[in-house]
């Protein structure tokens, strides 16, 4: 019988997993001969998992395919998970890894568990006090927690919340996050000038949380229209997520403004040169959230908690929630008193040191018998 090499599934669906994946999917295909990585989408997403793996010039080997235009997260699920659980079937991995909060991964989670396969999960441990903030992002992670095999957690936060999980500490891994791998790389290549004929600031603004859909999310875009017309010098850009809930309210309320920008969302490799571009972000993403402080930029967070507090301790992040007067106030304050601006703006990662995928590759090839080098440096 020919024996094959040790497979590895990596899971991924949407936007945010296809960046922090792809740089552990590129380290562990450096190791091809001794194992084989495969790349699965469930397609929760689909152009903008594309467009997010073009980034890295990758592409899934296998698709599920599952989007489709509002659909119900019992109906995401339910899919994601019998799809999954037939692929797993069909290539038989030693071990499944995935990453973050969403759908996808807790349907990996599940699946892997029904199959009882040893399970990784990236970006582990970050926690909010409310099962129900986000939503239902809350969820997803702690279950996937609950059948992980191996814990990959970004910082001493996270592991400290694994730990008082009571996860055996033998199985927790502080690695640091992965998206800091993938905006070092990419930062580093790509250039873009992003409105050359505006020559005042540019303010950018990203939101689509569930739990902000509808009236939240409206006062969020009043708030940004009162500031373009408190500063006759900034322009708006607004990357639209491709959710047709988001794009409507966001349309409503600021698509007549002459100095809205509302575009399709940037790939990556754009998308932070525009960050670059910014003096301050409003966003309720985790992802952009950990890449601003990494550019020294400040970020309001549209948010009532947020899982990553490194970020507002550090002092780049403030939480301010979704009341209209309150981010109204506190990006006026930031634009208006320099002081209070370079207090913020300072660069730091939090979140890693660019080697989170090394660290990961290391001890999932471990765990399959492979001796791979280890990474030397400790993180702060
Ligand atoms: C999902 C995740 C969320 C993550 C976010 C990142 C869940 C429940 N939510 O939210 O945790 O922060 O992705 O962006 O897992 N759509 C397209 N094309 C695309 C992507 C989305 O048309 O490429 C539209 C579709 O109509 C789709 C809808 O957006 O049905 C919503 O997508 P869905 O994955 O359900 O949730 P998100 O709100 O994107
Ligand atoms: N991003 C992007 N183009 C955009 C908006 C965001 O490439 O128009 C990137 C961003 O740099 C970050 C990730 O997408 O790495 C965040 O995705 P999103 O906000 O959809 O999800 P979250 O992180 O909130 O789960």
């Amino acid at each position: 019988m020919i024996e094959r090499r040790p497979r590895i599934l990596v899971v991924a669906g949407t936007r945010p997993e296809a960046i922090k994946v792809a740089p552990l999917v590129l380290e562990l295909r450096r190791y091809e001969a001794q194992v084989e990585t495969l790349l699965v989408s469930t397609g929760q997403h689909r152009e903008m998992l594309t467009q997010a793996l073009s980034a890295f010039d990758l592409e899934p080997d296998l698709n599920l395919d599952i989007m489709q235009h509002g659909q119900t997260l019992a109906e995401v699920t339910s899919r994601a998970l019998s799809g999954l659980d037939r692929l797993i079937a069909e290539t038989k991995p030693d071990i499944v890894l995935a990453q973050g909060d969403t759908t996808t991964t807790f349907t990996a989670a599940l699946a892997v568990f029904y199959r009882g396969i040893p399970f990784g999960h990236v970006e582990a441990g970050l926690r909010t006090p409310t099962i129900r903030n986000p939503f239902p992002e809350e969820f997803n992670r702690r279950a996937a927690t609950l059948v992980t095999d191996l814990h990959f957690a970004p910082t001493q936060w996270a592991v400290d919340n694994l730990l008082a999980e009571r996860v055996d500490p033998a199985a927790i891994f502080r690695t640091g996050n992965t998206g800091v791998d993938a905006v070092l790389s990419i930062a580093g290549k790509v250039s873009h000038d992003w409105f050359p004929e505006h020559k005042g600031r540019v303010v950018t603004l990203t939101t689509h949380r569930r739990e902000n859909w509808g009236e939240p999310m409206r006062q969020i875009a009043i708030a940004a229209r009162e500031l373009l017309d408190e500063f006759p010098d900034l322009l708006l850009v607004v990357p639209m997520h491709l959710n047709p809930q988001v794009r409507a309210t966001l349309s409503s309320v600021l698509g007549d403004h002459a100095r809205a920008r509302l575009i399709e969302p940037p790939e990556y490799g754009r998308f932070i040169p525009l960050m670059r571009r910014s003096a301050l972000i409003l966003s309720d993403s985790g992802g952009v959230q950990e890449e601003a402080p990494a550019f020294g930029l400040p970020v309001l967070v549209l948010r009532e908690t947020t899982e990553r507090p490194e970020g507002v301790e550090a002092g780049t992040a403030k939480l301010v929630g979704t009341d209209r007067a309150l981010i109204f106030t506190e990006a006026k304050r930031l634009l208006e008193d320099e002081r209070a601006y370079a207090a913020m703006a300072h660069a730091i990662s939090p979140y890693g040191d660019g080697r989170a995928s090394q660290r990961i590759r290391h001890i999932v090839l471990g765990r399959l018998g492979i001796e791979t080098p280890a990474v030397a440096e400790v993180l702060a």
